[in-house]
């Protein structure tokens, strides 16, 4: 789902026009979720880039706890325990769509969170919900303290973070799209049992808390399957101004 040719970034200048007078002086929240492999962060980045908004990814911030959890051996298992990391983390993450930095207490961690230990441990975080309420209460105030402008993405915004962002997407796409794009992601290092295992089993663990798999009311569903990284920005901002005109 990332670029690969000049061609394919030609129509960015023409799709960033229209936005540049577009609900000025309004707010507008984009809320996007979805599962693994959807193509949610590189499309939600690139839709703030194209809206001139911020962009949050929801996401690194599950990840961040995790990591944080692992390298202060706080027990995953234990709830009290994540739900405390979770809240005395100092956390900080980038809302630039240009700028792609998460730090813990001041180190750099941006690629740290994306470690396959840090993949396979992050349901546990996401499935405890006290540590779920503390990063739902900072992504409120990240979302409300970044201008006018933001596209948010992660599993439950359209539905418990910002309900009432002006647009709500829920992209998905088929599981063999799925698996195909993070095997790409991850340069074709991984058999299939490994990515099954990273895409659907961590998401059939997420379901059980929240629900990324149907539109709740109001939601708009995108189907990503047969669309390439272009046609999905396009898509989204179809809908951004159709819905938020
Ligand atoms: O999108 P991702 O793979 O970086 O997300 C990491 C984990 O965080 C994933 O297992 C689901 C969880 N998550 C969540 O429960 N709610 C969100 N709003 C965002 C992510």
């Amino acid at each position: 789902m990332i670029p690969t040719s000049a061609a394919s970034e030609a129509p960015a200048a023409a799709d960033a026009r229209p936005f540049s007078g577009f609900r000025l002086g309004k707010s507008l929240v984009v809320a996007i979720d979805g599962p693994s492999g959807s193509g949610k962060s590189s499309v939600s980045r690139e839709v703030a880039r194209r809206l001139r908004a911020a962009y949050l990814d929801t996401g690194a911030m599950y990840r961040a706890v995790t990591l944080h959890c692992v390298a202060t051996g706080v027990d995953l298992h234990d709830g009290a325990a994540v739900e405390a990391a979770a809240r005395d983390i100092e956390l900080f993450i980038s809302t630039s769509p240009d700028l792609e930095s998460v730090t813990i207490a001041g180190d750099d961690v941006t690629a740290a969170i994306r470690e396959p230990e840090v993949s396979s441990a992050v349901s546990a975080v996401a499935t405890t919900m006290g540590a779920r309420a503390e990063l739902i209460r900072r992504q409120r105030a990240l979302i409300a303290g970044a201008g006018h402008r933001i596209v948010a993405e992660g599993r439950d915004i359209t539905t418990v973070v910002a309900p009432d962002a002006e647009v709500r997407i829920l992209l998905t796409a088929s599981e063999e799209a799925r698996l195909r794009r993070r095997g790409d992601q991850l340069g074709g290092t991984q058999t299939d049992a490994q990515l099954k295992q990273q895409v659907l089993d961590r998401d059939a663990r997420d379901s059980a808390v929240v629900n990324f798999h149907q539109a709740a009311d109001g939601v708009v569903t995108l189907d990503s399957s047969d669309l390439d990284f272009e046609q999905t920005v396009s898509a989204v901002l179809d809908v951004v101004r159709i819905v938020a005109h």
